[in-house]
């Protein structure tokens, strides 16, 4: 047996992956240029790849090797402008191959897969492969049924590993469908469901920070906390997004997979081992004990709304009505707040109140936790405020790290009381970007940070009978407008208004 290599990256030993055949679908496309390219570039400039790899792209475009270099070299060059360095991109270029094929023909598969035994022997890649499909939701179930048909997804002397963007579905029949279609050609350990958030280092750290500290977790919990707010505001529209967003809408978007995602390791119980099965099982868990949205009275649960224009960074900014490729009388949601019960003995009572939305006054991802307010207090005859209950944030991005607020004693004579901050930062650049993460962890065969087919599913299960109300025509009435560049919807503050309690401003 050959044993695994390691690299000291960061002052972190990184395992390096094993010889692989990595095949892109969807080469030529807006998610490989931005992202998977130049993940892969960094990776192997900084020695994290093996010495033998190859990757083939692979998309409908008719293009040859060189065109299809340049295309690459353009988006790379683009994403390191002055750290773009020539000599590891000849490296990376010399690994870099092109399929042009239509993704619903038998044909294509069978010239790829010849494709794909030369390159294993030209390369020496020891038959390990890896599909990625960057394509549009659309065409996975092509892609999927043409690989298991033409024998691709079968392991042979290496591993054979497929990995999906999300959604996976777009409601639950369809996400079932999907994994349906995904098990008869592929095992479930075979399969890597992305979400990109989970590969961001303060997202894994919420587990380490929660299971690796003694005082935080015994406070965890219906005793001592009222509730937890879940927050990932954006400032952007939907770029050129609109023919994908006008279907999808921010609760596909964000919450069946992200949102839910921070939700699940911010509640969860810890697993017995940290490995990847545990940790999946566990976040399972906790989508099965959500209670079930009450679509009858879902005003009282759910807000929607959608984008006008307004200013955001100083910039005047469009309604999502008059975006390229949305229809002018849309009624796709582009912001949604949610409050959630988990109904189990850890949480029960404890609202979980989660937020998206684009176009808001800031880009913020976040995870508040509030506590109880102190059963007694002594100081009420001699102070007339209130006095704010601690709160812990974990900020997912910008400006990573960790903050407590208590309450300690002004310096003077007087009783006076105020919250402090005591402040935790990351103050650095992460040294993995998270699709660097994801690509590494596929490589090596490591799910826990990728989505399992029940959380998929459990996930739409919830999500489907809400989101089919709202879109049922009988609800048709005008989605509420809120400015662009602002703090979302009024909607939003009274659904905690009436809880008495508000929202963390953005
Ligand atoms: C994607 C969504 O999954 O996440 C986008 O499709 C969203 O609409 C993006 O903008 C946000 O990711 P990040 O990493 O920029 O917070």
């Amino acid at each position: 047996m050959i044993e695994p290599a390691y690299a000291t990256y960061d002052s972190c030993s990184i395992e390096i992956p094993k010889p692989f055949l990595l095949v892109i679908f969807g080469a030529s496309g807006d998610l490989s240029r931005k992202k998977l390219f130049p993940a892969l570039y960094r990776l192997n400039r900084d020695g994290l790849l093996p010495r033998n790899f190859c990757i083939l792209g692979a998309a409908r475009t008719a293009m040859d090797r060189s065109a299809f270099h340049d295309l690459m070299r353009k988006a790379v060059e683009e994403t390191f402008g002055k750290d773009f360095d020539q000599k590891a991109w000849e490296s990376f270029a010399g690994r870099l191959h092109y399929h042009a094929g239509e993704y619903d023909h038998p044909a294509s598969y069978r010239d790829m897969k010849k494709s794909i035994e030369d390159l294993e022997r030209t390369h020496d890649t020891l038959g390990n492969r890896i599909f990625y499909l960057a394509v549009p939701p659309t065409v996975y179930e092509a892609v999927v049924s043409h690989l298991g048909a033409s024998g691709l997804s079968q392991e042979k002397t290496g591993f054979t590993h497929i990995a999906i963007e999300k959604p996976v579905g777009s409601d639950l029949a369809s996400a079932r469908k999907l994994n349906n279609v995904l098990r008869s050609s592929f095992l479930e350990r075979q399969v890597y469901r992305m979400d990109h958030y989970l590969a961001k280092e303060t997202v894994q750290n919420i587990l380490m920070f929660r299971f690796a500290n003694a005082i935080f977790e015994p406070l965890w919990n219906r005793r001592y906390i009222d509730h937890v707010q879940i927050t990932v505001s954006e400032s952007i529209g939907i770029e050129n997004r609109a023919g994908y967003y006008e279907k999808a809408g921010v609760i596909r978007d964000m919450f069946q997979n992200h949102i839910f995602q921070l939700l699940a390791l911010t509640a969860m119980e810890p697993p017995s081992v940290f490995e990847s099965e545990r940790v999946r099982d566990e976040k399972v868990k906790v989508f099965r004990s959500i209670r079930p949205f009450a679509v009858d009275c879902l005003d009282d649960t759910l807000v929607v709304a959608q984008y006008g224009e307004g200013m955001v960074n100083g910039k005047k900014a469009a309604a999502y009505r008059s975006e390229a490729g949305v229809s002018p009388d849309s009624m796709t949601p582009t912001y949604a707040s949610l409050k959630v019960y988990i109904d189990n003995w850890r949480w029960n009572g404890v609202p979980f109140y989660l937020r998206s939305g684009k176009r808001l006054v800031k880009k913020k991802a976040e995870i508040s936790v509030h506590y109880r307010a102190v059963p007694h207090l002594m100081f009420s005859k001699a102070m007339h405020e209130e006095i704010e209950p601690n709160a812990l944030v974990i900020r997912i991005q910008p400006d990573e790290g960790i903050d407590i607020t208590f309450q300690a004693k002004n310096p003077g004579t007087k009783i006076c009381l105020s919250p402090v901050l005591m402040d935790f930062s990351y103050k650095k650049v992460f040294s993995l970007s998270d699709y660097e993460r994801i690509l590494l962890d596929c490589m090596q065969g490591d799910q826990m940070l990728f989505v399992r087919d029940d959380g998929v599913e459990q996930t739409w299960s919830l999500l489907t009978p809400a989101l089919e109300k709202i879109e049922s025509p009988d609800s048709a009435r005008d989605v509420t407008i809120y400015a662009a560049g602002t703090e979302g919807p009024g909607e939003a503050a009274t659904l905690l208004k009436k809880d008495r309690r508000s929202w963390r401003p953005l």
